[in-house]
C-alpha cells in the first residue's frame, strides 16, 4: 500500500504521540517476556504489524496501530498478583481492551482486534478481521523473538529503535 505524506505524518503522530504519553509509559513498569517490558513489546508489535500492513491493500493503518500499541494495555504485573496469574493469558485482551476504552476512547474496530490477540488460547474471541490476524500473528512474532533472544538481552534493556517509526512508511 503506498501512503500519501499527510498519512505517513498523520500515523507517526500518533505512534510519537503515544510513545510519550504518561499512562502508555506506565506499560514500562510491567515486565513482560524474557527482559523486556509491556511498553517496548507494545512498541515493536505495532512496528512489525504496521510493516506487515503495508504489503495489503485497504487496511485500516490508524485502527491497526492504536490496537497493536494498547493490545497489553493491562497494567498489573501477573507475576506479582496471584489472583491474576491462573488467568492471564485469558483474561489480559479484554482487560486491556477495557482500560484503552476508558482511558483513551478507541474505536470499536480496535477494542475487536485487541479482543482476539491472544487467540486460539482465548478461544472465542476468532481474529475477524485482516488487521486483527495481523496483530494476532506480529505478536506472536514478537514474544517469539522476545523468548529466543532472552539471554542476551539485559533486562529492561531499552530498544532505542523505537523512537523512529518515520523509515516504516
Ligand atoms: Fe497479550
Ligand atoms: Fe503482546
Amino acid at each position: 500500500m503506498k501512503l500519501d505524506e499527510q498519512r505517513k505524518l498523520q500515523l507517526e503522530e500518533i505512534y510519537n504521540t503515544l510513545l510519550n504519553d504518561e499512562k502508555v509509559l506506565k506499560m514500562k513498569d510491567i515486565p513482560m517476556h524474557f527482559g523486556s517490558n509491556c511498553y517496548e513489546h507494545s512498541f515493536k508489535v505495532a512496528k512489525l504489524a504496521m510493516k506487515r500492513a503495508l504489503r495489503h491493500k485497504s487496511v485500516n493503518l490508524e485502527a491497526l496501530l492504536i490496537a497493536a500499541i494498547f493490545h497489553d494495555y493491562y497494567l498489573y504485573d501477573w507475576r506479582k498478583d496471584k489472583s491474576k496469574k491462573k488467568r492471564h493469558g485469558i483474561d489480559h485482551p479484554s482487560i486491556a481492551a477495557k482500560q484503552a476504552k476508558r482511558d483513551f476512547n478507541i474505536s470499536d474496530q480496535s477494542i475487536k482486534m485487541i479482543e482476539s490477540h491472544m487467540w486460539p488460547i482465548n478461544f472465542k474471541d476468532f481474529p475477524d478481521s485482516k488487521e486483527a490476524r495481523i496483530l494476532n500473528l506480529a505478536d506472536k512474532t514478537v514474544a517469539t523473538i522476545e523468548f529466543m533472544s532472552s539471554t542476551k538481552q539485559k533486562k529492561n534493556h531499552r530498544d532505542k529503535t523505537l523512537e523512529d517509526i518515520s523509515k516504516l512508511f
